[in-house]
């Protein structure tokens, strides 16, 4: 299993503290099976701009080294959607911005209030620049959950979808829960990923969701989901399959 989106470098988001915790972490997401874990910390997020990227390498290559291969890691982060950000998104890889794995694929995290009326034009030319957008969890923000079709009409245009690993098992509500199943049934999701915080409340845990799916859609949708997207992600590659029901 590949984990696209996790809070692991420690003390520079909502993630873990300090390196111990980082580090029993990925204990933790080896254990459960986990092969790669792609660390994710927020970017242009109003508590966590992290603008210095190489601040970031440097914390990550600590991880790293302390984790000791188990599970890999690879760098990206979680891009808050604003304004600006296609501004930004434009002088990569000059700039601070962080895509998934070094991919093309970038991690964008949408505010739970709307950023203005209509997302569809900053992801459209996001995509005519080249660049595979990536939604972490609508399932959890409202404005998203509410226009179903809206989401339909994204993932039609190419805009991908990531679903927590809790909110398809339940944990995170039975809100989240419903629209995670309405988007596994419609086909609409690409990924299912932990967005770990720490080891005990959010720990980086993929095996329950890739059961419950298993035993709801079938091995082989738990498979593409946690482990063949995820892997044409750190490939760079195109999904082999982008919206099977
Ligand atoms: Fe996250």
């Amino acid at each position: 299993m590949i984990d696209l989106h996790a809070h692991i470098l420690h003390g520079i988001d909502d993630g873990p503290e300090t390196l111990e915790e980082a580090v029993e972490m990925c204990r933790l997401a080896a254990e459960d099976g986990i092969e790669t874990i792609v660390a994710t910390p927020h970017q242009r997020h109003g508590f966590w701009p992290n603008t210095d990227r190489e601040a970031l390498e440097v914390l990550f290559e600590e991880l790293r080294a302390a984790a000791g291969g188990k599970p890999e890691l690879a760098l990206g982060a979680e891009i808050r959607v604003d304004s600006e950000l296609l501004r930004e998104v434009d002088i990569l890889p000059g700039g601070s911005l962080l895509p998934l794995a070094g991919s093309k694929y970038l991690l964008l995290e949408f505010a739970s209030v709307p950023i203005g009326p209509d997302p569809r034009p900053l992801l459209h030319e996001l995509m005519v620049a080249g660049w595979r957008p990536i939604l972490a969890h609508p399932e959890r923000i409202p404005w998203l959950v509410d226009q179903p079709t809206l989401l339909g009409e994204l993932v039609e245009r190419g805009v991908l979808l990531q679903l927590t690993a809790g909110s398809v098992i339940g944990e995170l509500g039975r809100g989240p829960q419903e629209c995670s199943f309405l988007l596994l049934d419609e086909g609409l999701a690409h990924f299912v990923a932990s967005d770990a915080h720490d080891a005990h409340i959010r720990p980086p845990r993929l095996s329950e969701a890739f059961r419950a799916i298993a035993e709801r859609w079938g091995e082989g949708r738990a498979r593409q989901l946690i482990d063949q997207n995820p892997r044409a992600v750190l490939e760079n590659r195109q999904l082999s399959v982008h919206n099977a029901r």
